[in-house]
Formats: structure tokens, C-alpha cells, sequence
């Protein structure tokens, strides 16, 4: 997936959510217990699940010497600098245009990096250039992004011998469409049971699974939360000025749009989107998977 200038919507969500809560972090965070479940604290609960990583890819790479680790869908380069910061060699791939100029800029201000920015989809990468490159691929919450035979069949090439790959993001679980209230309403995930099944078939072997939804799930409640009592509101104002100022073209365009604005609102208003719901149909996981 080269990099583009057109949007896809998954990525506008992104663009968004970084926007509009002003965060450095694309990911959920962890909600240990003792932190409380609030707007306030989203950063620090970022911060928490970003010193989880980096926790887990210090224990990893400590018996490697000069270990370099490729940052896989890099969002806006926070991970990657603080790597950086202690002294990895790391590259990154990230397709998103917009997320990679706040990364080229974050490069800018780290004097003597070596970093390689490849702005394009990890299944496009220039598999000579990058062959046996790298200790550690890290996929953090970028996984589902990419197709799994593409993983499967190009993290061998990547990896030296003994890499690892560790992956944190939600699976689907089976009850993915069972056809239950809120199934369709949160898209995106690899069928966990398809994914270990690529696993047996891999040269890969699993040496670490954490479950972490539980952990993961309260960020949901929460963007529920802002979404309905923030968002929602503010859009609807804006609506109403448009239908004040513009009535005909305003219909026009909400009826030319009516399928998208459709999907959106079953997605986003229509109460389906809960941490019960997550729950149910998501399996947020940590995983390290070691080259046989
Ligand atoms: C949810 S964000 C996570 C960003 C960052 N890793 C973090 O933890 O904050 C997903 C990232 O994956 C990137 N991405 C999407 N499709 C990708 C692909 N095919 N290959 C590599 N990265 C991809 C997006 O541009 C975005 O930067």
C-alpha cells in the first residue's frame, strides 16, 4: 500500500482522533484499576501501555548487541523517538501522508539518527533493500491494518536470525457475525483463530499472549462518552447552520451521502458502540512471536 494523498476513512479517523484529543499516541492505553477512567488521564494511560512496550522490547533485545527494530505503522513517531531516545536503531513504514509529517518533523529534532522513514504500507516495502534487517518487527496496534498472508510471508525476510515480532492490537473473536446487537460495530481485526492458525503454518512460534482487553475496553467507554456528549452535539450545531444558511445544498449532499452517513450513525449513535459490546467481539492482545 504506497502512500497516498487520498484518505481512506479508517485513516481520517486517526488524523481525527489525533486532532481532536491532541494526543502523540494513536492507541488505547491501559486502564489498570487504579487509574481513573477520564479524559484527564487518556495520556497517562497511553503512557502506562507505551512503557508496557518498551518494557517488553527491552527484555527481548537485551542480549542482542546493536539490535535494530523496524517500527511498523509508526503513527506519529512518539514510540519510535523514545527508541530512539535509548539508543535503538530503528526504521519505521507508515502509509499514512499526514501522520508521516509529524514524523519527519519529530526526526528532524533528534540530532544523529539513522532512522529510514519508509512512507508506504509495510507490504510494500523494498524487500532487498530491507532482507534480514532487523531483530524485532513492532506492531503496535498497526496489525490489523495488514493483510496476514502479507505478514506471514514477509517478516522472514525482515527478520535476522532469532528475530521476533511483537504485536499488540485487537482480534475478532468467534462470536464475530453472530449477528448480535453491535456486532458490525467496531470494524477492523484479523479472526484471532485464523491468525494462530497462520502462526502453526509459520516458522513463527508463539512465546508470549497476554489477553489485555480488559485493560484496553475502558478507553471505549470513555470515547463513547466524549462522542455522544461532545462530538455529537457539536456536529449537530453545525448542521443546523448549514441547513439554515445552505437548506438545498445541504440536503443534496446529506442525501448523496445518505448510505455513508447511515453506516455512521449504526456504527456511532446507535448505543451498540460499549465496552461490553468490545468485549464481546474483540480480544485486545499482546503477543511475541519468535523466528524458528
Ligand atoms: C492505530 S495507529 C497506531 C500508531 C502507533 N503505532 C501507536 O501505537 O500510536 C495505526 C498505524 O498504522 C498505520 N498503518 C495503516 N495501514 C498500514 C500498513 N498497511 N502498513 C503499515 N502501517 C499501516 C497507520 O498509518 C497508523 O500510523
Amino acid at each position: 500500500m504506497p502512500a497516498t494523498t487520498k484518505m481512506t476513512s479508517r485513516e481520517l479517523g486517526l488524523v481525527l482522533a489525533q486532532q481532536l484529543l491532541d494526543v502523540d499516541d494513536l492507541h488505547y492505553g491501559l486502564w489498570e484499576p487504579d487509574l481513573e477512567l477520564s479524559l484527564g488521564n487518556l495520556v497517562r494511560a497511553q503512557q502506562r501501555y507505551t512503557d508496557m512496550l518498551l518494557e517488553q522490547v527491552e527484555s527481548l533485545l537485551s542480549e542482542r548487541p546493536a539490535p535494530r527494530i523496524l517500527d511498523v505503522g509508526c503513527g506519529t513517531g512518539h514510540l519510535l523517538q523514545l527508541l530512539i531516545e535509548r539508543g535503538y536503531q530503528v526504521d519505521a513504514v507508515n502509509p499514512s501522508a499526514h501522520l508521516n509529517t509529524l514524523v519527519r518533523e519529530r526526526l528532524a529534532a533528534l540530532p544523529h539518527n539513522t532512522t529510514t522513514l519508509y512512507e508506504t504500507g509495510f507490504e510494500s516495502l523494498p524487500c532487498r533493500r530491507c532482507q534480514h534487517q532487523y531483530e524485532l518487527l513492532l506492531f503496535s496496534e498497526s496489525f490489523q491494518y495488514i493483510p496476514l498472508s502479507d505478514i506471514f510471508a514477509m517478516a522472514p525476510e525482515l527478520l535476522r536470525s532469532g528475530g521476533r515480532m511483537v504485536i499488540c492490537d485487537f482480534f475478532k473473536t468467534d462470536a464475530h457475525c453472530d449477528g448480535g446487537a453491535g456486532d458490525r460495530s467496531f470494524s477492523g481485526g484479523h479472526l484471532l483463530a485464523e491468525f494462530y492458525r497462520c502462526v502453526e503454518q509459520s516458522s513463527f512460534r508463539i512465546s508470549h499472549d497476554e489477553d489485555l482487553t480488559a485493560k484496553v475496553s475502558p478507553n471505549i467507554a470513555l470515547l463513547d462518552e466524549w462522542l455522544t456528549r461532545r462530538l455529537v452535539p457539536a456536529l449537530s450545531s453545525v448542521d443546523e447552520y448549514l441547513l439554515a444558511a445552505w437548506p438545498r445544498l445541504t440536503r443534496f449532499v446529506k442525501w448523496v451521502s445518505r448510505h455513508k452517513l447511515a453506516r455512521a450513525r449504526y456504527k456511532y449513535l446507535s448505543g451498540h458502540r460499549s465496552q461490553a459490546v468490545f468485549e464481546k467481539y474483540k480480544s485486545y492482545r499482546l503477543l511475541v512471536l519468535d523466528l524458528e
